[in-house]
C-alpha cells in the first residue's frame, strides 16, 4: 500500500478554506462496479472477467456492503447525489441483488431522494422482468451497450448480441426506463461513412433521452491492439465524426461533452460531475475513488481481481492502493475532465474544486489560447472547435 501523503504546501485562502485549499466539498456520487462479463469483448480494457464459473452474486454483493460500510466514515454526512453501477456487465446480476445493494446504500448514507440511479446493461443479457425488476429496486437510468445495430460489425467486434436484439433491448429499456442512454461506436473495422451515419440514424429514431458515440480506440493488452483489424483512416473517423455529430444536433441532442449527447434537461448527472471534477467513492473490484479532505485530494484504487477483492474486504482491507494528488497534477486533471465539455467551465470552479488560484495555470491557458485551442469569454473557459478536436494535444500543455 502506498502511503498518505498530506498536500501540506497548499497555500492556504483567505476565508474560511482548509489545509487542501477547499472551502466546501466537492458533490459526491457513488459508483458500484461489476467485473464480470459472458465473453471478454477483443476491445475492451475495462476490469472485466469472462464468467466461466457462476458468478459469486451473493459473495460479492456481501463484500461489496462490507466495502461500502468501512467507506461511510470517509464520507460521513455527504449526500450522495448519484449511483452508477458499471462494469463489466451489472445486468448480470439478479434484481434481487441490485435491490439488495441499494437498500444498503441507503441505510448507510444519505442518497438523495431523486438521485440518479444508473445501471450498465448488455443486450445479450436482458430480458423484461429483469428490467423491471431493476426499475422496482430503485434504477431510473438504463444505460445499454448496443455498439452498433449492423450484424456484420457486432460479430467483427466480438459481440454476443446481434441487431435484432440490440433493438428488442433497446425498446424494452425505453418502455420501462424514463432515461436510456445508448452506447454505439464508430471506427469500427471496416466500417464506411454510411454504414457508421445508419447506425446513428438507428439510435435517433430510437429517440432515447442520452446517447454516447465512442470511437473506437485500439487499448494496450486487448486482442485487437496485438492483432488490429483493418480500421478506417483518420479522414474518414474525422469525417464520420462531423456528420454523427450533425445528425445527432439535427434530432435535437446537445453535444454537451466530448464522447456525449443529451436532450434538454437530460446530461447524465452521475457523468457530469466526474467532468467538474467532483467527489466519487467507488466500491468493487478495481474501482477508484477521489475524494476530497480538509487537508488533501486524494484516489484509491480497490484490489483489481474479483477473488483478491473478496478475499480482502473480507478482511477489511478491499484497498489497494491510496495516495494524495499533488498541486501539480490537481491542476492537469481538473482540466483533463472539464475541457472535455463542450461548454467549458467557469473559471471559479477551478479553485472550488482543486483548492487552487487559476493562476497556478496561468502559462499553460495563454498557450492554449494563443494555439486557438481555448476560448476565455464571459469568466468561462472552453474548447474551441479546434481543441475539441485534438483534445490530446490541448491536454499535453497542461501536463506541463
Ligand atoms: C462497460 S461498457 C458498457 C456495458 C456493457 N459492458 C457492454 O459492453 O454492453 C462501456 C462502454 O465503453 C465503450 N468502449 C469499451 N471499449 C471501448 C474502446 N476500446 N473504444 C471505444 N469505446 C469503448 C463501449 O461503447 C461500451 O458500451
Ligand atoms: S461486454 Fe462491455 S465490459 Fe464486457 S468485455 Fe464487452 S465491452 Fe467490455
Amino acid at each position: 500500500m502506498i502511503p498518505i501523503i498530506p498536500v501540506n504546501d497548499a497555500a492556504p485562502l483567505a476565508g474560511a478554506a482548509t489545509v487542501s485549499g477547499l472551502k466546501n466539498p466537492p458533490p459526491l456520487s457513488l459508483y458500484i462496479h461489476i467485473p464480470w462479463c459472458v465473453k471478454k469483448c477483443p476491445y475492451c480494457d475495462f476490469n472485466s472477467h469472462e464468467s466461466r464459473q457462476e458468478i459469486p452474486e451473493q459473495a460479492y454483493v456481501d463484500a461489496l456492503i462490507a466495502d461500502l460500510e468501512q467507506s461511510v466514515p470517509k464520507v460521513w454526512g455527504r449526500k450522495i447525489r448519484s449511483v452508477f453501477f458499471g462494469g463489466g456487465t451489472p445486468s448480470l446480476f439478479s434484481p434481487e441483488a441490485i435491490d439488495r445493494i441499494l437498500s444498503q446504500v441507503r441505510m448507510l448514507t444519505p442518497l438523495e431522494y431523486e438521485a440518479e440511479i444508473t445501471l450498465e446493461a448488455n443486450p445479450g443479457t436482458v430480458d423484461a422482468a429483469h428490467f423491471k425488476g431493476y426499475r422496482d429496486a430503485g434504477v431510473n437510468r438504463l444505460s445499454l451497450g448496443i455498439q452498433s445495430f449492423d450484424s456484420r460489425y457486432l460479430a467483427s467486434l466480438g459481440r454476443i448480441h446481434d441487431e435484432k436484439q440490440a433493438i428488442t433491448a433497446a425498446e424494452l429499456a425505453l418502455a420501462t426506463f424514463e432515461s436510456v442512454n445508448l452506447d454505439v461506436m464508430y471506427g469500427l473495422p471496416n466500417q464506411s461513412l454510411e454504414d457508421a451515419l445508419a447506425d446513428a440514424g438507428r439510435a435517433c429514431e430510437l429517440s432515447p433521452s442520452h446517447l454516447s458515440f465512442y470511437h473506437l480506440t485500439l487499448e494496450p493488452n486487448t486482442p485487437f491492439h496485438r492483432t488490429p483489424p483493418s480500421l478506417p483512416d483518420d479522414d474518414t473517423s474525422a469525417a464520420m465524426q462531423e456528420a454523427i455529430e450533425q445528425l445527432l444536433a439535427q434530432h435535437g441532442y446537445e453535444h454537451y461533452e466530448t464522447s456525449a449527447f443529451a436532450r434538454k434537461g437530460k446530461r447524465a448527472r452521475h457523468n457530469l460531475n466526474y467532468w467538474t471534477f467532483g467527489d466519487y467513492l467507488g466500491i468493487g473490484a478495481g474501482a477508484h475513488s477521489k475524494l476530497s479532505y480538509h487537508d488533501r485530494i486524494t484516489r484509491e484504487a480497490r484490489h483489481k481481481h474479483p477473488n483478491r477483492y473478496l478475499e480482502n474486504t473480507a478482511k477489511g482491507l478491499a484497498i489497494d492502493s491510496e495516495w494524495s494528488i499533488s498541486q501539480d497534477e490537481l491542476g492537469f486533471e481538473f482540466m483533463m475532465n472539464a475541457l472535455r465539455l463542450t461548454e467549458g467551465f467557469e473559471i471559479g470552479l477551478f479553485q472550488l474544486r482543486t483548492g487552487l488560484a487559476i493562476s497556478k495555470i496561468e502559462p499553460a491557458l495563454k498557450i492554449a489560447k494563443d494555439k486557438g485551442l481555448i476560448e476565455i469569454e464571459n469568466n468561462a473557459i472552453k474548447p474551441t472547435l479546434l481543441g475539441q478536436r485534438f483534445l490530446n494535444e490541448l491536454l499535453q500543455i497542461f501536463l506541463g
